[in-house]
């Protein structure tokens, strides 16, 4: 069991939902916190909640982890006053629902830059330090549900999403020999920011009924938070929030034909619910 105490944590994403609760909870056990997050005023606000009920913030800077600069700044100077991190949580990303047709270069190009490059930067600019340190530690990465399973009209984010999964299993082996564990999240529904910002190529009406539908079902971020920190502590690799996605996922490895006819039918009922009637 990996304590927490004391630790080095970076989390980006800290300002809403997933990041801002694990950087809550993280905090109350005693981490050492260094949090970033592109909104300055929300990344305020959790370090003003973390700091009122005495937990440690060392740094917290607001920039765009889609840009390398910004990001490999941010590690030096973490480097240089702190030393290397113990933990890393790459949390921040954003989503975009649609069909390809309805897709521009720049659709692929920002979801692209923020949920695969931002946590590449973040690997790049802190890892190679934790290697050099040689005391071990622990990479958690977000990635979701569509990281496990090709969900329709998440063409872009499942494919950042899927690259997570696979940097992710790539580090659980070539970082095992430096003692530095590597865990991939995989939500499901959460009730969050992303729910308000996330993109959707179709239906104004019909959108904002799947929305509502989104919210009913969904978990709450904190749930997601307690759920990284057991990992980390457990040193597990994959962990799925919801028994629903857990079943999908064992279908698609062990009945790929029951899983083909589930994602058929899923397909079919997200044109119904999401699709522009011409
Ligand atoms: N909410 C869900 O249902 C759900 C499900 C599966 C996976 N996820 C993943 O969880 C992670 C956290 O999302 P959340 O649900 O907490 O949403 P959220 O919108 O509440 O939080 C995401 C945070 O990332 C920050 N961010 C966005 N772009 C950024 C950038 N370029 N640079 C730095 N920070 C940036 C946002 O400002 C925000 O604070 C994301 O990677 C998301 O893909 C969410």
């Amino acid at each position: 069991m990996r304590e927490l105490k004391d630790k080095k944590v970076l989390i980006t994403g800290a300002a809403s939902g997933i990041g801002r609760a694990t950087a809550i909870a993280m905090g109350k056990l005693g981490c050492r916190l260094f949090l970033t997050d592109i909104n300055g005023e929300g990344l305020k606000k959790t370090v003003e909640e973390i700091s009122g009920t005495g937990g440690v913030v060392c740094l917290a800077r607001a920039f765009d982890v889609g840009n390398y600069q910004a990001m490999a700044e941010f590690a030096g100077d973490v480097h240089a006053g702190f030393g290397s991190l113990d933990i890393m949580v790459n949390v921040a990303g954003i989503a975009l629902f649609s069909q390809i047709e309805d897709m521009s270069h720049s659709d692929w190009e920002k979801v692209i830059t923020v949920n695969l490059w931002g946590v590449i930067h973040g690997l790049e600019c802190f890892v190679p330090a934790m290697v050099h340190s040689g005391r071990g530690g622990h990479i958690v990465t977000i990635s979701s549900t569509a990281g496990l399973i090709g969900l329709p009209w998440h063409v872009v984010y499942a494919g950042t999403k899927h690259a997570l999964v696979g940097i992710s299993e790539c580090l659980r082996y070539d970082l095992r020999k430096h003692k530095i564990d590597v865990s991939v999240v995989c939500p499901g529904a959460v009730n969050t920011g992303l729910v308000k910002s996330v993109e959707i190529h179709g239906d104004k009406e019909k959108t904002d009924k799947a929305r509502t539908y989104f919210i009913k079902r969904a978990i709450t971020p904190e749930k997601v938070a307690g759920l990284i920190i057991r990992t980390i502590r457990k040193r597990k690799f994959l962990a799925i929030t919801s028994f629903d996605i857990k079943l999908l996922f064992f279908l698609k490895k062990y009945c790929f034909p029951l899983y083909h006819l589930v994602m058929l039918t899923l397909s079919r009922f997200l044109d119904q619910s999401l699709k522009k009637t011409v």
